[in-house]
């Protein structure tokens, strides 16, 4: 993977950079209704963050950047928010096909694509296949997205392979449940970070997430930063990830490496 050069003085550690971040954008209505404006101000504001953000994670070298974008229960939004986020969402599309052919960006969706209107299923459709080959940063977009519906749809599928004979129900390994989700091939998100304030997943990566680190900050998502975002990795990359181990156990197995 190509490094671009760095557009602000604010630089990363390039060691033991997280491969995969996933961010909860949270925050957008409350920025607004602070303001005095509409929700969909709000939302507005933030899809220039994303821009913000994807180009960051690009020019720093993440190999994989989860937004989640819309989740399943967004829908229940009243519909004239769930309208202008839709509508958000085409533009946003429309507008930056051309700037992830520049960057070397490979678009995904991970999430109910079926349920979003005809129109914009179809861009995403084509900005999918025409980014597939793109091999700078992967972009997941999570959208109409529920992580217990993604566990519950590949808990059916390794069914269906078990009732077709194709898999034998006592050689079902987490790999291969793994393989059945939509981050297939994918690797976990080695940090999450959710703006807003608040500490919980809301339905999001609830399997992928096992052993990520985690980052909560109260800044709402129109206000935050490549700066906020470095700060973010800053963070993770002081954090000891043990995986169940010893700290003891972690620190020697580090020392043998190096030795
Ligand atoms: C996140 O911002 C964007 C979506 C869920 C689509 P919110 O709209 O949830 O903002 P708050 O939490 O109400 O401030
Ligand atoms: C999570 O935010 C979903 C997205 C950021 C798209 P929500 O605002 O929907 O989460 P809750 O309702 O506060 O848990
Ligand atoms: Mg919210």
């Amino acid at each position: 993977m190509t490094d671009l050069p760095l557009s602000s003085s604010l630089e990363p550690d390039r060691e033991n950079l997280p491969r995969h971040i996933a961010i909860i954008m949270d925050g957008n209505g409350r920025w607004a209704q602070s303001r005095g404006l509409m929700r969909l101000i709000g939302h507005k504001a933030g899809v220039n963050t994303v821009q913000k953000i994807v180009k960051a994670a690009r020019e720093i070298g993440i190999e994989v950047l989860t937004l989640y974008a819309f989740s399943s229960e967004n829908w229940k939004r009243p519909a004239k928010e769930v309208s202008g986020l839709m509508s958000l969402l085409k533009t946003y599309l429309e507008s930056e096909i051309s700037s992830m052919q520049e960057n070397s960006i490979s678009l995904r969706c991970l999430g109910r694509r079926e349920n979003l209107p005809e129109d914009i299923r179809e861009t995403l459709n084509a900005s999918i296949a025409k980014t597939a080959g793109n091999r700078g940063l992967i972009l997941n977009l999570a959208l109409s997205y529920g992580s217990r519906d993604e566990i519950v749809m590949a808990a059916r599928e390794t069914a269906k392979l078990c009732l077709a004979g194709k898999l034998d129900p006592d050689q079902l390994t987490e790999e291969i449940f793994a393989d059945h989700l939509y981050t297939a091939g994918l690797p976990d998100p080695d940090l999450i970070i959710r703006t807003g304030g608040e500490f919980r997943l809301s339905n999001f990566l609830l399997w992928q997430a096992s052993y990520a680190e985690i980052f909560v900050t109260d800044i709402h998502w129109p206000d935050f930063t490549r700066e906020n975002f470095i700060t973010a990795i800053a963070d993770f990359q002081q954090r000891q990830r043990r995986f169940g181990k010893t700290g003891d156990q972690i620190s020697d197995d580090s020392q043998s490496q190096t030795i």
